[in-house]
């Protein structure tokens, strides 16, 4: 990161500021931080939390809808962390153009002008539910790794994309919701077998940092992140409890994938991550897993929350609960 201009787009998010926090912390080495995105309330608040003054930072109110901001906020960047969207799934399911307009014509925005402006390394957020997808969201997510993956061809830019899955106890999840639900005596369950993947922050934070440092463009990184059952979360939370059974939400699955299996035979395993590769390109499966240490996964491979290795206990839910609220009270 030494001497490197990167730009974060949705750099006042949960992720953004996490990840500028993390920048500042680990490669004080850094160039310049440009954070990109509409609401200026928010950067006044990030900017009191980390003053321009105090840190090589910029705050930049822009729209990825925007092309021409798009183009001058990639102006002399070197890497461009593209994490700005639309991301909650009701919403989106009702306002479909809108969250078009974000997540695919915005990233095509993004792309442009990465392009135009001779970046050397674009990464995007994507999520599990752009595999398989099954609501207006997930389907955005897919587009967008589908532009990303596309823009590869065109020249020397990276694009290379990252899979994110739920951010454990983050705005707007699980844990939350049956925090506050608690109150009311009662806990909203969609569905008693209903699973999810999990990451933590930080575990966030280092899958872009391996896509930054490892990524060759045109693949998808997924990280190995275990599952929890809802019904464990609601345990966890608050033991003894009523229950009620509220149906599945329109848009929602019983239990999600990272990686499908139409991907299986470009997928390989490396360390924490699965990383599917491109199927065209100059990519070469072989020599990737020869020069990395990587193995390629079984034929019939597929990463599903329901099916999982990895569980997350009510013990291990607990403690992490226990840490949020400590920290936010
Ligand atoms: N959090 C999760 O559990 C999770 C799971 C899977 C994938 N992801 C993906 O990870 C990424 C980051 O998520 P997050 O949790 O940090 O989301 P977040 O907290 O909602 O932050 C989103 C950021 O994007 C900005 N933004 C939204 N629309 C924009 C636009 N049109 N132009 C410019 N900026 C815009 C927002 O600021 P303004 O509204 O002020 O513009 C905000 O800074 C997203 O791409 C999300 O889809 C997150």
């Amino acid at each position: 990161m030494k001497s490197k201009n990167i730009l974060i787009t949705g750099g006042t998010g949960s992720f953004g500021t996490a990840f500028v926090g993390y920048l500042l912390e680990h490669h004080p080495d850094i160039a310049r931080i440009v954070v990109f995105s509409r609401d200026e309330q928010k950067h006044v608040e990030m900017a009191r939390r980390f003053p321009p003054s105090k840190y090589p930072l910029r705050y930049m109110v822009g729209d990825i809808r925007d092309r021409e901001r798009m183009m001058e906020a990639c102006r002399n960047m070197d890497i461009v962390v593209h994490a700005a969207a639309m991301k909650h799934v009701p919403v989106a399911e009702e306002n479909p153009m809108e969250c078009a307009k974000t997540n695919i014509l915005g990233v095509q925005n993004v792309i442009d002008a990465a392009l135009a402006n001779k970046v050397s390394q674009v990464i995007a957020l994507s999520s599990d539910k752009a595999v398989a997808p099954a609501n207006v969201y997930g389907a955005s997510k897919l587009f967008l790794e589908k532009l990303f993956l596309n823009a590869n061809r065109e020249n020397a830019t990276q694009f290379s994309v990252v899979r994110y899955a739920n951010v454990f106890g983050s705005k707007g999840s699980v844990v939350p919701f049956f925090l506050e639900k608690m109150a009311e005596g009662y806990l909203p369950i969609t569905h008693p077998e209903m699973t999810r993947f999990s990451i933590s922050m930080q575990e966030g934070l280092d899958l872009v940092m391996f896509a930054i440092q490892h990524g060759k463009g045109g693949e998808v990184i997924v990280p190995k992140a275990p599952s929890y059952r809802i019904l464990d979360v609601a345990t966890a939370i608050a033991p003894g409890v009523e229950h009620r059974i509220v149906g599945i939400r329109p848009g929602e699955k019983l239990h999600e994938m990272m990686v499908g299996a139409s991907e299986a035979a470009q997928t390989v395993e490396l360390g924490c991550y699965y990383i599917v590769c491109p199927s065209e390109g100059p990519w070469d499966k072989a020599q990737y897993c020869s020069e990395n240490n990587a193995t390629p996964v079984a034929e019939a491979f597929e990463f599903e929350s329901g099916r999982n290795t990895e569980w997350m206990t009510v013990e291990t839910i607990r403690g992490l609960i226990k840490q949020i609220t400590q920290t936010h009270g």
